[in-house]
């Protein structure tokens, strides 16, 4: 029978990670501060980044019609599409703040910021790894969009 399975590395805590990464990831920490989430009061901050060295940040923006509210990361995502059509995205790292959470386990991306990140790898060309932590606590570093969102829905389908 087929069967699917991916690996992903697991961090004790961000000390562990290498600088460039653990600067991506305190940027997605700072940026959650930035949130507008008066209803959920879960605050998400994703930083992006590129190629050229630039972090493009993004956090979550709701709206009292909740589903017109946007995510972190698919914020961060337009901003930079917008900003650095071309530009390459090297790592993406998603952060949280939630009065009521622990604040020390990450969050993964919602559904529909699965579909979303995994679209901007096809445009990317290359493989998008994501940098997942909360607070405090552990990291989990998944090295492709794919492996969030396996049988995703992609271009290839349109054909
Ligand atoms: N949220 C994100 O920003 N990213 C995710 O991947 C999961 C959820 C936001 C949406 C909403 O503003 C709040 O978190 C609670 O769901």
């Amino acid at each position: 029978m087929p069967s699917h399975q991916f690996t992903y590395t697991e961090l004790a805590s961000d000390k562990e990670l290498d600088s460039r990464y653990f600067h991506l990831l305190s940027e997605a920490k700072k940026i959650t501060n930035n949130a507008y989430a008066p209803y959920s009061n879960f605050k998400v901050g994703c930083a992006v980044l590129l190629q050229n060295g630039v972090i493009v940040h993004g956090v979550n923006v709701e709206n009292a019609s909740y589903p017109v509210g946007i995510c972190a990361e698919r914020s961060a995502l337009s901003a930079a599409v917008s900003t650095y059509p071309s530009e390459k995205i090297v790592a993406i790292a998603i952060s949280y703040l939630s009065p009521n959470g622990d604040n020390n386990t990450p969050a993964f991306p919602c559904g529909m910021c699965r579909q979303f990140i995994l679209e901007c790898e096809f445009k990317n060309l290359q493989p998008i790894p994501l940098i997942l932590g909360a607070e405090k606590g552990k990291v989990y570093i998944i090295d492709t969009a794919q492996h969030l969102l396996p049988f995703g829905f992609g271009p290839n389908d349109l054909k």
